[in-house]
């Protein structure tokens, strides 16, 4: 913000009607705060002199007080001096984030019940976050809130892409493609293509103690909060002083814009947990398709997956390829019988009678491996919560420094316990997957697991928030559609699946989407919507700090030469840039190693057979890279036995060289780039 603006801010504290503003440091985003003739809060948001989101309320219901919507007016401003600054991750998609923003904060003061809230807007070079704020009250210390009421009308028409919220598959859909004025209640990130080719992306960061928020269309193209509901009726309570989440919305000119956006990294808090250079980025395999296509069980019999030899046989080759971790799923007592939705006899700590632990753990000691643990609750968090410290205490103990665990239940399923009853396990209740309970647990799950050095990947979680920057051992989640659909019908992601997470699920954070199905088969033979070749762009498309080669350890042993692409290809970068791309339809990223000076070129294609032509200018002049090519081979489709087909190529390419490769209705390509060779 400038001298001027910041004196016209400071200016406009005097009159309560004027609007307060706040503008991105290029100036391009304006933000604007007041309240109408009725007292009640709204902003606008305009790009480049034009409205980009019209005026939107901003209030609040509660289940015991009046609400805070009308007859409030701006009791105060405060313009803070511009930030610009640069923090390191410590581990990521890029190894520093730019943190440039003008931050405004406008006080709104209720006359009637002399009830205060503040909200902070910062105005970045590419998007808007802002938070409500609540004082502490001696005299109402408990805040109970029915709903948020803090809308996005967005002033002009365009094309979005969402999935439904409040739905019994949580995030584990097909994204929909339609007009904005289409979309029902959407689930953040939601990502918006405007008419005049901006691109909007709405979703939340630092969501923390509060309830998720859903986007429910209202009429035409205005959209309101509609906070995940909770079994106590208020769909969040608070004690003291609180603020909510920040809605976050990225502009962007292009899908790139969009992509290589840190919007809500930037505004959650700084890592808490200092020194977490114990958390390895690294890839690994598992003993998982098998049960998930249906070849061996999670449960006890003659198909069991978790055995002892088995489990020996993939450290062994995880030990032979240079996989960090084997994950191991179906190792604990309680999958017997009906366990999806219900998890009442899942034990965290006993094994299975034929899954040695111990020796398995010195067994991959030995051989310079990590078990990676796997805590599936069937979304009882009561039992988990009320075996967590010793879970995490054991796995310590056996060198497990990663966990992922599952919350498989339908949404609406997680069992809780109810805390305002004497006997806080002994009523059990039904929470949302992303209702505030459920928001608590996930925390409190990363804070044990961080006492004990080990970081967390959960399946059927909370959307991704940014929170890994202030839990840096938050590294992963499921939270969409993965790749475990493609075993269980023909083509049950289609091509458009993983372009479309690019835009959409992947702007919250990493995804264990667990590409190197290199079979590209499921089971019972059914094929997948991809070419080989797709596989491996996925580790370039889809990022995550712990990748998994998820096919089993036969059938990545017949492709040696994509195995070699999968052993090299890293899971940490210094950089990454969208190289080419649209929203849906395919997505290329140029990302370069953190840990050598190798790039890494490659990415996903959906139904359409294209040409790409792609233009190495962020290569270091001067020097010859050695590039080893993975792309689709000739006539190669996802929609027959062609989906094998894949060619291997290698040339000599420098900066500003160029390189034009054909993508194959659902194919891709992998590209390494090793200088001086
Ligand atoms: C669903 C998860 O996404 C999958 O990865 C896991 O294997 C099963 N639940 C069982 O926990
Ligand atoms: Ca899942």
């Amino acid at each position: 913000m400038t001298r001027l603006s910041i004196a016209a801010a400071l200016l406009c504290a005097a009159s309560p009607l004027a609007a307060a503003t706040v503008s991105s440091p290029d100036g391009r985003i304006t933000v604007t705060v007041e309240t109408d003739g009725e007292g009640i809060p709204f902003y606008e948001v305009a790009l480049g002199g034009k409205p980009l989101i019209g005026k939107s309320v901003i209030a609040f219901n509660f289940t015991d007080e009046d609400p805070l919507r009308r007859g409030l007016k701006v009791e105060g401003e405060a313009v803070s001096p511009m930030v610009d600054a640069k923090w390191e991750q410590p581990w990521g998609e890029r190894r520093f984030v730019t943190d440039r923003h003008n931050e405004l904060a406008v006080t709104f003061l209720q006359d009637a019940t002399k009830r205060r809230f503040t909200v902070r807007f910062r105005v970045f070079d590419n998007g808007v976050g802002f938070r409500s704020e609540f004082p502490s009250r001696a005299d109402h210390p408990k805040t109970s809130i029915a709903e948020e009421l803090t809308e996005f009308e967005i002033a002009q028409k365009g094309t979005a892409w969402w999935i439904q919220a409040g739905d019994f598959n949580r995030y584990e859909q097909i994204y929909q493609k339609t007009p904005t004025d289409a979309v029902s209640m959407a689930h953040t990130p939601m990502t918006i293509r405007l008419e005049d080719g901006t691109h909007l992306s709405f979703h939340e960061a630092a969501l923390v103690d509060y309830s998720g928020m859903w986007l429910q269309r209202l009429t035409g193209q205005r959209f309101r909060a509609h906070l995940s509901p909770s079994s106590r009726g208020p769909k969040v309570v608070r004690t003291g002083a609180f603020t909510t989440p920040w809605r976050s919305i990225r502009i962007a000119k292009d899908a790139a814009g969009l992509v290589e956006n840190d919007l809500e990294l930037n505004l959650n808090e700084p890592n808490k947990l200092g020194d977490v250079s114990w958390f390895k980025p690294a890839k690994y395999i598992g003993i998982w398709w098998g049960m998930i296509s249906g070849k061996w069980s999670w449960a006890q019999g003659p198909n069991h997956g978790a055995t002892t030899e088995r489990t020996k046989q993939y450290i062994d080759f995880a030990a032979k390829n240079g996989f960090r971790g084997v994950l191991v799923e179906g190792w604990d007592y309680g999958w017997d019988g009906n366990w999806f939705g219900n998890g009442r006899d899942f034990s965290f700590t006993k094994p299975y009678p034929d899954f040695d632990l111990p020796a398995l753990a010195a067994y991959a000691k030995k051989k310079g491996v990590h078990l990676i643990g796997h805590n599936e609750t069937g979304g009882n968090i009561a039992v988990y919560e009320a075996q967590l410290a010793d879970a995490m205490k054991q796995n310590a103990r056996y060198g497990i420094d990663v966990v992922k665990t599952g919350y498989v239940a339908d949404a609406g399923g997680i069992i809780s316990c109810n805390a305002d009853i004497a006997d806080p396990c002994g009523g059990q209740v039904m929470e949302w997957h992303d209702g505030q309970r459920q928001v608590q647990h996930h925390l409190r799950v990363v804070e044990e697991a961080a006492r004990n050095r080990i970081a967390i990947n959960p399946h059927e979680p909370v959307k991704d928030t940014g929170l890994r920057r202030t839990y840096p051992n938050w590294v992963a989640r499921e939270g969409a559609r993965g790749q475990e659909y493609n075993a269980w019908a023909p083509f049950n992601n289609p091509p458009s699946h993983e372009p479309t997470l690019v835009y959409t699920r992947m702007l919250s954070g990493p995804m264990d989407y667990t590409p190197g199905v290199l079979s590209v088969t499921g089971g019972n033979g059914v094929p997948m919507a991809s070419t080989v070749a797709k596989q491996l762009g996925l580790y370039l498309a889809l990022y995550s700090p712990i990748q998994m080669a998820a096919d089993f350890i036969e059938s990545l042993a017949e492709h040696p030469k994509e195995l070699e692409f999968i052993k090299a290809v890293p899971a940490d970068w210094a950089e990454s840039h969208l190289i080419a791309g649209e929203v849906g339809e395919y997505a290329i990223f140029a990302r370069k190693d953190r840990n050598s000076a190798d790039w890494y070129v490659g990415g996903i294609n959906d139904a359409t057979a294209r040409e790409v032509t792609l233009r190495f200018h962020f290569l270091d002049a001067g020097k010859a890279y050695k590039a080893t090519i993975w792309k689709d081979g000739e006539g190669a489709t996802y929609l027959t036995e062609a989906r094998h087909r894949i060619a291997y190529d290698s040339r000599t390419i420098r900066k500003g060289d160029t390189l034009t490769l054909w993508l194959a209705p659902g194919g891709g390509a992998a590209v390494r780039l090793q200088p001086g060779k």
